[in-house]
């Protein structure tokens, strides 16, 4: 596999990938194994939009894991599995043992009427049987579609309906810090409501007292009982689906996000190999949670694709103690260790002291995703994790665009804090101005859209190609528009600035504000709310939210209360406000928009300078809220 060396290497690279993309990915590709080869490198058209890479090619995914890597390295650990509690023994999968597991499984979906193009519902925990499952289901040709366990029965249910998912892969509970939350009753809940799903099948975690249903709930172990540990690869084509991940936009309905089979391969582990710089033998660790991109790309399908050794983790970082990262990561030798800016945040208000007994001696790499990482945080994760001797890499990119797509090459690229840098081989990037004007060279500022097409990107949303036209290539006719603003330094150098739309940050996790006041308005005594961001010092991003409500039943303390439940129950404890703020009305336009603008001001505390506000239906309202907010 051509890995980049150098930065001058790197500048060679990306020449030639934006002078010949087509002959430049070809030369990539054919380093994978294809039943058949394609005929076409690339068709598309970004009006459609359609895209498609190595056309009429064949393939299974996991064959370029398994039968690729099974005779030189069957031995070597493929997944190592650090549980919750570190007093629970680890596991180590080396890439034989997840082959036969792979393939029980793949045996098992087989046995419940999983066929080719079915979908595939996995809610399950941080536990190897998870990969287990994707890769599974990758084999056999269906499609898994991962919803983060964390989100509630309701969004679970939104989004089974929204694939109409045959079957649901679940656990009889999770262990999650000092927690143990109940995910099988929260299955049980959403599937009242979904008559697509046939069975499910039930993983032993947590030993939780649970409803099975005859005939529709069989456990994970007696489904694998009797299944043989091979299992031919169902023959896919390049642009046959892979899965199917929900992300939120700024509408009130998550969009199912489409990727494909041969591209996703390819571009996965180029930009796994190049960005992180894995040498063979090393230990790789990304602390996402499968039920995101990052862990698809970067704990699941680059690692393995990349013969990597790639590290689990059930946990979260503070349980036991706030030292607990860095206690894996020496107990694992873990030489690349890739995070989020929220989690670094998190950390670094316990101080230095609990990184004190670890050595951390086997980092080479430092990466970060999801989120603008501030200086101060950059820094300290620079100075404490990295000890001044770890590259950062700074990685952008989103679940529409499959893999990284800007981000330094470690200790390849000169970083700079806050910078995601440069462009990976095959990416053109361009900052546009509101009227779609390309702003050529340095110093510039804008929305960030992609002029050409990369091999992982998203091919369509599930069930609506209309909606994925309109979200991503209508704005600027021609580009693909990620809906972030982005500054060009004067070296050339990309800083993303945020997002443009109604998309939130929090926690590197995205929250479309619709969907979070669609939540709100369920409250029964809420007559209407407008959900905006504010900058909170460790989420990167806070909820806020405006709420008008009749007051004539609660006291403000317990409606707010009730509220915050409300959104708890209907999306998760992730979209739940950090403040909420009950107010006589909302500043509105003569044609009864809300005036967000004036929203965020106020919910950052700076009232100061909040614009012409004689334009709007109810200027008076203005005084009233900032009053109730109290700048
Ligand atoms: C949005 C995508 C990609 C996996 C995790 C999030 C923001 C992502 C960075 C970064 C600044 C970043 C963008 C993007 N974002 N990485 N390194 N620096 N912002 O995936 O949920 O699809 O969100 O996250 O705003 O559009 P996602």
């Amino acid at each position: 596999m051509p890995k980049i060396t150098t930065f001058s290497g790197y500048f060679h690279e990306y020449q030639k990938s934006i002078v010949q993309p087509q002959k430049f990915w070809e030369r990539i590709a054919e380093t994978f194994h294809w039943k058949k080869r394609w005929t076409n490198v690339l068709d598309w058209n970004f009006e459609e939009p359609s895209v498609k890479w190595f056309v009429d090619g064949k393939l299974n995914i996991t064959e370029n894991i398994f039968e690729r890597f099974l005779y030189t390295k069957g031995d070597q650990p493929a997944i190592i599995w650090e549980p919750n509690n570190p007093k629970e023994a680890y596991r180590v999968l080396t890439y034989r043992d997840l082959y036969e597991e792979v393939n029980r499984f793949s045996n098992a979906l087989k046995s419940i009427a999983v066929v080719k193009g079915d979908r595939v519902v996995i809610y399950m925990p941080m536990v190897p049987e998870a990969a287990v499952a994707m890769l599974a289901c990758a084999r056999i040709g269906a499609i898994h579609s991962v919803v983060f366990a964390g989100f509630s029965s309701t969004s679970l249910a939104d989004r089974i309906k929204d694939c109409k998912a045959k079957v649901v892969l679940t656990s009889d509970g999770n262990f999650r810090g000092a927690k143990t939350i109940p995910v099988k009753d929260v299955v049980d809940e959403a599937l009242e409501k979904c008559p697509s799903v046939k069975s499910t099948v039930v993983l032993k975690r947590t030993n939780t007292e649970i409803n099975m249903r005859v005939g529709r709930d069989m456990w994970w172990h007696d489904v694998i009982e009797n299944e043989s540990t091979e299992c031919n690869a169902e023959t896919m084509d390049s642009e046959d689906m892979l899965f199917i991940l929900y992300t939120s936009g700024s509408t009130g309905k998550p969009k199912g996000v489409v990727h494909t089979t041969g591209g996703y391969m390819v571009y996965t582990k180029y930009s796994f190999e190049n960005v992180f710089q894995y040498q063979q033998g090393d230990v790789y660790w990304c602390t996402a949670d499968i039920g995101w991109i990052t862990g698809h790309s970067y704990i699941i399908y680059g690692p393995l694709l990349a013969g990597a050794t790639t590290l689990m983790f059930e946990g979260v970082p503070t349980f036991p103690h706030p030292g607990r990262f860095w206690e894996i990561v020496d107990k694992h030798q873990v030489n690349q260790f890739y995070t989020a800016p929220t989690a670094i945040r998190a950390l670094q208000t316990h101080g230095i002291e609990p990184i004190a007994p670890f050595k951390l001696d086997s980092l080479k790499v430092l990466g970060t995703v999801g989120e603008p990482i501030n200086e101060e945080a950059w820094h300290w994760y620079h100075d404490h994790i990295g000890k001044n001797r770890c590259p950062i890499v700074d990685t952008w990119w989103q679940t529409e665009t499959g893999g990284i797509l800007v981000s330094p090459i470690a200790g390849i690229t000169p970083t700079k804090p806050s910078y995601a840098t440069m462009p990976l081989p095959g990416i053109q990037p361009v900052i546009l101005d509101n009227e779609g004007n390309e702003l050529f060279g340095n110093s510039v500022e804008g929305n960030l859209c992609i002029k050409f097409p990369w091999p992982s990107m998203l091919r369509t949303t599930y069930g609506d190609h209309e909606r994925c036209r309109q979200t991503y290539f209508s704005s600027f006719p021609g580009y693909y528009f990620t809906g972030d603003v982005v500054r060009r330094d004067e070296d050339g150098y990309y800083r993303i600035l945020g997002r443009v739309d109604d998309v939130i940050n929090v926690s590197g996790h995205r929250m479309g504000t619709a969907e979070v006041e669609n939540a709100i308005d369920e409250h029964p005594l809420v007559i209407e709310s407008a959900v905006v961001g504010y900058p909170h010092d460790i989420k990167g991003q806070g909820i806020f939210a405006f709420v008008i409500a009749d007051m004539s039943q609660r006291s403000e303390e317990s409606l707010i209360q009730e509220i915050r439940e409300t959104v708890n129950r209907i999306i998760g404890p992730i979209a739940k406000p950090d403040k909420i703020l009950v107010v006589p009305g909302l500043p509105k336009t003569r044609s009864g928009k809300i005036m967000r603008r004036i929203l965020r001001k106020i919910a950052s505390g700076d009232a100061s300078n909040l614009g012409d506000t004689s334009t709007l239906l109810n200027p008076e309202v203005v005084e009233d809220i900032k009053k109730a907010a109290g700048v």
